[in-house]
């Protein structure tokens, strides 16, 4: 059996070409779209990924503030920042890159950010539209995840799907948007016990952990569907993920690669809703 390689570059390609248009079309109208990218303290991941949003905004005709401050800024200075965009009417959209350092609350700062501002859809209120299978700004990994599935045409309604991993940002969404597709879905996490039993089980697997190449062929079953969220450096400071490829691929039928999987659609998804967000001022 030959794995495919699910093509997250590809699918962000063709999708960004439709994006381009539609920002075209909002700058016509007298629109500039802007996302506000505000990055606390000097994480070199974190740098690295601020950096991508900002190229790709820009040459999607996307507009960016980027804001950086110290890493020991205070938690009422970035909230300050915070509620300035809020009330900037040429803002669409403000993310703050995470994680934050220890003295500033990740939960207040991300409540502080409206919800209609909430580019990241980590707001507790479009959390709970997810959740509840409403239209809302949604985070941008899982919903990335559910396009790569639609764009291969792979099925999700009534299939098992297990997702190893249990955050905010990726696992717990992930279990809304596949319950919203009528999966039957697991949440597993580093306290389950026999892990390897319910991922034998799954039809489609994510693994979001950050843990380099934990998951290897023996978790899986036969022509299973892996999505491999994970960016880990390995002993040899390759950039890897939470899968070993090389393991997996002689057992699996579908896996998305890194890099070059996820997270270019990481990166489309949260220009999408910046745009989605700029087209309600018209609406
Ligand atoms: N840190 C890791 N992933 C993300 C993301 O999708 N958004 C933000 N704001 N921070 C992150």
């Amino acid at each position: 059996m030959n794995v495919n390689l699910i093509d997250g570059k590809k699918v962000s390609k063709e999708l960004q070409i439709k994006l381009k248009k539609r920002v075209s079309s909002l700058r016509q109208k007298g629109i500039l779209p802007k996302l506000a990218v505000i990055l606390v303290g000097n994480n070199a991941a974190s740098k690295v990924y601020v950096r991508n949003k900002q190229i790709t905004a820009e040459k999607l005709g996307i507009e960016t503030l980027n804001i950086n401050f110290d890493k020991n800024i205070s938690e009422n200075e970035l909230i300050k920042k915070i509620d300035e965009l809020n009330n900037d009417a040429t803002v669409d959209g403000i993310l703050v890159q995470l994680p934050l350092p220890k003295q500033i609350d990740e939960s207040k700062v991300t409540q502080r950010i409206l919800p209609n501002k909430d580019v990241d859809g980590f707001h507790p209120v479009n959390m709970g539209k997810l959740f509840t299978n409403e239209i809302g700004p949604q985070p941008c990994t899982p919903r990335g995840i559910m396009e790569l599935l639609k764009y291969y045409n792979l099925e999700i309604s009534g299939k098992n799907v297990v997702i190893i991993g249990r955050s905010n940002i990726v696992g717990r969404p992930m279990a809304a948007f596949m319950l919203n597709e009528d999966a039957t879905v697991t949440i597993t996490h580093s306290k389950t016990k026999n892990l390897k039993k319910i991922t034998r089980q799954a039809d489609i697997v994510i693994v979001a952990i950050g843990k380099a190449e934990f998951i290897d062929a023996t978790y899986l079953k036969d022509d299973a569907i892996v999505i491999d969220v994970g960016m880990n450096r390995n002993k040899a400071g390759k950039l890897v993920g939470d899968v070993n490829q090389t393991s997996v691929s002689k057992k699996v039928k579908y896996l998305t690669p890194v890099p070059g999987g996820v997270g270019p659609m990481t990166i489309t998804m949260l220009m999408q809703q910046t745009i989605e967000l700029a087209e309600k001022r018209i609406n």
